[in-house]
């Protein structure tokens, strides 16, 4: 890159970035990824891979605020449990969380590369998936317990106590898989590879839901938050605070 456009592009990088001038020629690069003359511009995605493992954790974490928003009311009254609601829940965290998010895409093609890359990220790669199978377990016991009409008072404490540990757990996971673990894999492959791998998850998502299997499960989750009151975004803003 020649110093002229090498100082424009400098020039043009918006406030709040601190400019330093070794910092500077892997912005550039970024920005001047090759664009081969004659052929065609290389087309974003619709949806990147990431993004869309990214969107599937979404509907996971609100799976999450279910199960936590559950666990005082399973010390306060078991028996006013909406047993159905939790039960609707474990089985999406099952079938979009657990087989298909965890099994199909995390565990087939994420980890695979990043445990390949060694070091920490083997090492996550190898936490990520004991969790995933810890995950499975207590989704087996929430779907057990959740079975009837009512949960019954002997399940109350150990099924609140479950879910706590779980709702810790994935909100690390992840929290790590976001930030650590998909941009170091991301990092393996070119826009384009990228891109058809983008293609091959879709795949893998119509072949296992049909055609729109994100909107189904973030249409699931939205359900069962209206049948529990927890549809209105607007009942999570805290009060102001205290003047100190
Ligand atoms: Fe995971
Ligand atoms: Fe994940």
């Amino acid at each position: 890159m020649d110093q002229n456009r090498r100082s424009l592009l400098r020039d043009s990088l918006v406030m709040g970035v601190a400019v330093g001038a070794a910092s500077i020629p892997l912005i550039g690069e970024t920005l001047q990824k090759p664009s081969n003359a004659g052929e065609k511009e290389e087309k974003e995605p619709e949806v990147t891979a990431t993004e869309d493992l990214m969107r599937e954790h979404g509907v996971i974490r609100r799976a999450l605020l279910v199960y936590i928003e559950t666990v005082p009311k399973l010390r306060q009254n078991a028996s006013s449990v909406d047993a159905a609601a939790l039960r609707q829940t474990a089985q999406l965290f099952r079938t979009f969380g657990e087989d298909y998010h965890e099994r199909m895409l995390e565990e087939q093609h994420i980890f695979p590369v990043i445990q390949k890359q060694g070091g920490d990220l083997k090492h996550y790669a190898e936490v990520l998936t004991d969790q995933h199978n810890r995950g499975r377990e207590i989704t087996d016991y929430v779907l057990a317990v959740t079975n009837s009409a009512k949960i019954s008072t002997a399940h109350a404490e150990p099924l609140a106590k479950v879910l706590e540990g779980f709702v810790l757990m994935y909100q690390n996971h992840a929290a790590r898989e976001d930030t650590i673990v998909f941009p170091a894999w991301k990092k393996n492959f070119s826009n384009k590879q990228l891109d058809e791998i983008s293609d091959q998850f879709e795949e893998i998502e119509h072949k296992m839901f049909g055609k729109d299997g994100f909107e189904d499960a973030e249409k699931k989750i939205s359900n069962i938050e209206s049948s529990l009151g927890l549809n209105d975004l607007a009942q999570f803003t805290p009060p102001r605070p205290p003047k100190p």
